[in-house]
Order: structure tokens, then C-alpha cells, then sequence
């Protein structure tokens, strides 16, 4: 557990923003959670009166282990991966800006969100059609996003659009075009079929997010990196305890083109041995 909290730590440290709980908050929260209305989930206002100063244990607890209290409202997922230090500094950000600030009656949802600088690329939470509730969104440089699901642990796809606002409403956000890569093969991981995969967090490396997750006792890092000026994903790959040999299915729709530094690749099957997969690299090329 340590070793995950320490690597969640990295990415909230990295921000130029000196408060942590406010990067965390806007990684993590924002996407369901508005300072002053109700959003997705309630605003920080009302979270503040439930879980005051004295009540930050408990406001940890809830958001490693989310309960079901309003029937209106979707299930929260579970933050555990961020680990209890990085909730505290959310907890302690909340309090700081909820200060004097009364909720909104009447004007919960469909509030314009204002938008915060950023520096490209970065990750947030974000509703997205086609995936779970519990998908990342990460808008990279050169006008192109990925969606990548925390829970079923994979990448979705690429859509066109450098468009940082993605959550205004409770709705699903609209792509403005259809994805022009989407990965269609049922099971990624041929180790994976039938198995739930558990997700660890990510960390960033020079800004980009590398995911962190598990599938029974296979642990899995993936760096997934967009390549404006060559047009290029790359998604390198770090294998702990593989079996000794395996398949990714690489099915997809759109125009791209997969090559790789390990392996076998035929037509849209990736096969490696357990020596190959301590680090490999999955390239994507589009013309
Ligand atoms: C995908 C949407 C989503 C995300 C992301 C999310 N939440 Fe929530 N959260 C909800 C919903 C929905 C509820 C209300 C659940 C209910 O009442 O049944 C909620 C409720 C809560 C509550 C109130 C619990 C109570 O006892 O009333 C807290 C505290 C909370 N969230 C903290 C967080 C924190 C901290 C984060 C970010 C680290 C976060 N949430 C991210 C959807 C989300």
C-alpha cells in the first residue's frame, strides 16, 4: 500500500499549483464535484457541513470506501488508489475554499464550469460515452485525447479535440467528431478473460500518465504517451509476474498502424514471452 501511495503522491506534488489538494481536487473531483450546486455528486459546500474539520477521517473513509446515501444520485468510485494523504490535502482544500460560501438552491446542474489553465497534457476524471463512469480523460498537445477506463483498465480510444472543459453538465460529454481510433478486441490481455482487473492509480512521467493496475496476480504499467508532430501513440508497457507467454489483442477501427519493439506481431495480435514483457513498447502510427 505504500509503495501505491507513494507513487499517487507523485503527480499532485508535480503541479506548479502549490496546493495539493487543489490538484488533486481538479484531477480527481472536479469532474463530479462543483464548489457551490449540485453537479454529478454534491457541491463542496454541502460536503463541508457533513464532513467539518473534526470529521476528516471519516470524509477519507467515504472516499476510499464510497456508501450509497442518495437515491438521485449515481454510485460514487472508489478513490482508495489515491491514498489517504492526498484525500486529507483535498479535505483541507475544501474547508479552505467553501469558506463563507453558501450553496446554490435551484441552480444545481447544468452550470457553465470555468475553465482552469492548464498545461497540456493532463488527466482528469470525465464522463465519456463509451466507457465507465470512472474513465480519465487525457487531452494532450496537437488538438488529441484519449479515453482511458480506471475500470476496466484500458484504452479506449482517440478523438479529436484538445477541448479541456468536458464536464459542464451531468450528461455524458459529446465528442465533437466520432473517435478516429477505437480499440474493439473484447479482451486486451489474453491472460484477462474473466478476470476483474484492479486499478492502482497513475503517476506522471515528464506530464504524461502512466496507469497502474493488476489482473489476478499480473501487474501492469502503462505509459501512454501522444506524439503530436509524428502523429504517434506510443504505450510502453512494464510487465511484473507475466505468464510465460501471452497474447494482446490489438483489434480496433480507424486508420492506424501498430508496430512493435518485442514480440511477435501478426495482422492484430501482439504475441510475447515473459522475458519480452518486462518492458515493451506498442506503437500506434496514424498518416
Ligand atoms: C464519477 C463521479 C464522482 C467522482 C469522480 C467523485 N465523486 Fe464524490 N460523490 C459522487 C456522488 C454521485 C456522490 C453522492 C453519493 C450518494 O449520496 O449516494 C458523492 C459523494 C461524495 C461525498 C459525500 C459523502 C456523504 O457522506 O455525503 C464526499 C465526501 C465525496 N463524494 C468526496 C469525493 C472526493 C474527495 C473525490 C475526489 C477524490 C470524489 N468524491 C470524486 C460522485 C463522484
Amino acid at each position: 500500500m505504500t509503495r501505491i501511495f507513494l507513487l499517487s503522491l507523485i503527480p499532485y506534488l508535480s503541479f506548479a499549483n502549490p496546493d495539493p489538494g487543489e490538484a488533486a481536487y481538479q484531477t480527481n473531483c472536479i469532474a463530479c464535484h462543483q464548489l457551490d450546486f449540485t453537479s454529478v455528486g454534491p457541491s463542496l459546500v454541502n460536503i463541508a457541513k457533513v464532513y467539518p474539520k473534526e470529521k476528516k477521517a471519516e470524509f477519507i473513509q467515504w472516499a476510499i470506501k464510497p456508501g450509497k446515501k442518495n437515491p438521485l444520485l449515481i454510485e460514487m468510485p472508489s478513490m482508495a488508489h489515491m491514498g489517504e494523504e492526498n484525500l486529507a490535502h483535498i479535505h483541507d482544500y475544501l474547508l479552505k475554499v467553501t469558506k463563507g460560501v453558501k450553496h446554490k438552491k435551484g441552480k444545481d446542474q447544468f452550470q457553465p464550469v470555468p475553465e482552469p489553465k492548464r498545461d497540456l497534457p493532463y488527466v482528469r476524471y470525465a464522463f465519456l460515452p463509451e466507457s465507465s463512469p470512472a474513465s480519465f480523460a487525457i487531452i494532450y498537445e496537437g488538438e488529441t485525447s484519449a479515453c482511458w477506463d480506471t475500470e476496466a483498465c484500458r484504452l479506449r480510444y482517440l478523438w479529436k479535440s484538445g477541448q479541456t472543459r468536458l464536464v459542464t453538465h451531468r450528461d455524458v460529454y459529446d465528442l465533437p467528431a466520432p473517435p478516429f481510433h477505437i480499440e474493439t478486441s473484447p479482451v486486451f490481455w489474453s491472460f484477462a478473460a474473466g478476470k476483474r482487473p484492479r486499478y492502482h492509480g497513475f503517476n506522471l512521467i515528464q506530464r504524461q500518465p502512466e496507469f497502474h493496475y493488476q489482473i489476478a496476480d499480473v501487474e501492469i504499467r502503462e505509459l501512454v504517451i501522444w506524439k503530436p508532430a509524428s502523429k504517434t501513440l506510443l504505450r510502453r508497457f512494464k510487465i511484473t509476474n507475466p505468464p510465460a507467454s501471452f497474447q494482446i489483442h490489438l483489434a480496433k477501427q480507424g486508420a492506424g498502424t501498430f508496430s512493435t519493439d518485442k514480440g511477435t506481431l501478426d495482422s492484430s495480435t501482439l504475441s510475447l514471452h515473459a522475458e519480452q514483457a518486462r518492458e515493451f513498447t506498442i506503437t500506434l502510427s496514424f498518416p
